[in-house]
């Protein structure tokens, strides 16, 4: 219509509306919202903000904030204009996007060793500005046609260090390492068990119940993952694990063949490359070798570790990955984009099919084509899916390889240096040799009595948090709590560990200190 009476798209769209007081500023503010030099407008507030940011190298770890002095702060930013639309405060976004930063984990910063999430590389932070912008849901090749080819593209790419038949395995991107685990785990039932997508749980009557062995420091998410399949907690076979907390592999066919004769048929044992607590890799060659014996789908959660595959130098850490029947790679975490972007890998594609069979004749063809060929929605859980893989792309596409490979082998060595630091400290003990970025150990100065003081390790840990300097996380190991480092960023330096280990120790101390003038003046008070 515009085009006939040769009117501009907003004119038009103006024009087309029934008259009505203040409709035409009220639609044009409407139609402002898609503005293009608007558009690049608030990109440039927004850009140059993040810009600082970055620029910001001073060590800091997390203002804390109180929710409810947040929650004000995010009241007094909403418009107060409650009928139309309110026209864009400039000053407004600006002072959002500054608290936005200001009340976030400083993943930049070197003061940031607490978690597993990246210090993204910021080209692949202006990249999903674009699949924010053109917004193409990726599970269907119609609508997302690049993300689906270059996922075909980057699946080649990882299976370089894999080596599998090019035209037997799949690749899919899942939203998290969760949801991978998921759907790992619901294909291996389904292809161990083959009636119970129709037939629900009857048809495994007078069977061996089905189970999944896993180590007894896997994540959380594998157990929920059961748990939501309906195997049950007592079906979840827990595998020992040695010193270095990898499964024990001289106890695993006991505790199959003990669960076995439970009345138990184990169709998954899922193995970890590293754990989430001290980043252990489970033995996969040796784990793979009985899983085929034993006819068990093998699954590695390789959320945090499988990005050592990228590197010549540590990809032996995942030896035997080709022997597995799936596996899962966060690249939100080690290869430093945003998250989500998670890599669910399957030997056998036509198994990955197994995972979900429902029919949608709106969505699904019975005889795919050169186009629907590439869909990838009846392998992954989501229908509408954040092209995720883009953002990888576009690193690798245009730095290579070697950006991730020496990123990770820098941070990893890091972290070995931080464990010899530790060794010659005598005041901490290291429980671990680290076998990638992720170090635990425990502060416990000769003034610390025994028992005196039961959460020393996790309140020096909260201690630290609150002051805002650094941020650590905290763990259980043997059921005792431990600091825990997590060297995600590169900006991190062997000084900036040293520095840590100094507010550790002065953080602790005044804690005890804290402690026996409690203790006293209690004892006055008793007294
Ligand atoms: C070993 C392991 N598996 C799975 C997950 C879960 O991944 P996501 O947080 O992406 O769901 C994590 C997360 O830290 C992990 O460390």
């Amino acid at each position: 219509m515009y085009v006939k009476n040769n009117l501009g798209f907003k004119e038009a769209c103006l024009d087309s509306f029934e008259k009505e007081p203040n409709a035409e500023k009220r639609r044009g503010l409407a139609l402002d919202v898609f503005d293009p030099q608007l558009f690049r407008k608030n990109a440039e507030i927004v850009i140059s903000r993040l810009e600082k940011y970055l620029s910001d190298s001073s060590i800091r770890g997390l203002a804390l904030t109180d929710p409810s002095v947040l929650m004000k702060a995010a009241k007094d930013m909403m418009t107060e204009e409650h009928e139309g639309i309110a026209s864009l405060d400039e000053e407004k976004l600006g002072a959002i996007v500054d608290l936005y930063i200001k009340t976030g984990i400083q993943v930049h910063s070197p003061g940031y060793m607490g978690r597993q999430f990246s210090g993204v590389i910021p080209l692949a932070g202006v990249f999903d500005l674009i699949s924010s912008i053109v917004n193409q849901p990726s599970s269907f090749y119609e609508a997302g046609q690049l993300p689906n080819v270059v996922e075909r593209i980057m699946a080649d790419e990882f299976n370089r260090f894999i080596g599998w038949e090019r035209e037997r395995f799949v690749m899919v991107t899942t939203s998290g390492g969760s949801l991978a685990n998921l759907t790992a785990l619901l294909a291996a039932r389904n292809d161990k068990f083959p009636r119970i997508w129709s037939e629900g749980t009857p048809a495994l009557e007078g069977q061996p119940r089905p189970a999944v062995a896993v180590s007894v420091d896997a994540h959380y998410s594998i157990c929920r993952a059961a748990g939501i399949l309906g195997i049950g907690e007592e079906q979840i076979v827990r595998l020992p694990i040695n010193r270095e907390k990898q499964i024990c592999i001289k106890k695993v066919r006991p505790s199959l063949e003990a669960a076995a004769e439970r009345g138990m048929k184990v169709f998954c044992m899922v193995a970890s490359a590293g754990t989430t607590s001290v980043g252990a890799f489970d033995p996969i060659d040796e784990l793979a070798d009985i899983a085929e014996e034993k006819n068990i789908w093998l699954h590695i959660d390789g959320a945090h570790g499988a990005s050592l595959l990228v590197s010549d130098k540590l990809r032996h850490k995942l030896k035997g990955i080709e022997k597995a029947d799936s596996f899962s790679w966060n690249a939100h975490k080690m290869m430093f984009v945003p998250a989500l972007c998670t890599l669910l890998f399957y030997k056998n594609k036509e198994k990955s099919y197994g995972a979900f069979r429902q029919d949608a004749s709106y969505v699904f063809e019975k005889d795919p084509d050169v186009y629907t060929e590439f869909d990838s929605a009846e392998k992954n859980f989501e229908c509408t899916k954040r092209p995720l893989i883009m953002n990888l792309w576009v690193l690798w596409a245009l730095y290579g390889k070697a950006l991730f490979a020496e990123k990770i082998e820098y941070l990893c060595r890091l972290t070995g240096h931080a464990y010899q630091i530790l060794k010659d400290e005598p005041d901490f003990e290291t429980l671990h040799q680290p076998e990638a970025n992720i170090l635990c150990f425990r502060y416990l100065p000769s003034n610390l009595r025994e028992g005196a003081f039961p959460d020393f390790q996790v309140a020096i840990r909260n201690r630290i948090r609150e002051e805002g300097k650094f941020f650590i996380s905290k763990v259980d190991i043997d059921g005792v709590g431990a600091l825990r480092v997590v060297l995600m960023n590169h900006q991190i330096d062997v000084d900036h560990f040293r520095m840590l280990l100094y507010e550790i120790k002065k953080t602790g101390q005044e804690l005890l200190k804290g402690r026996d003038s409690d203790s006293l003046k209690k004892e006055v008070k008793n007294g």
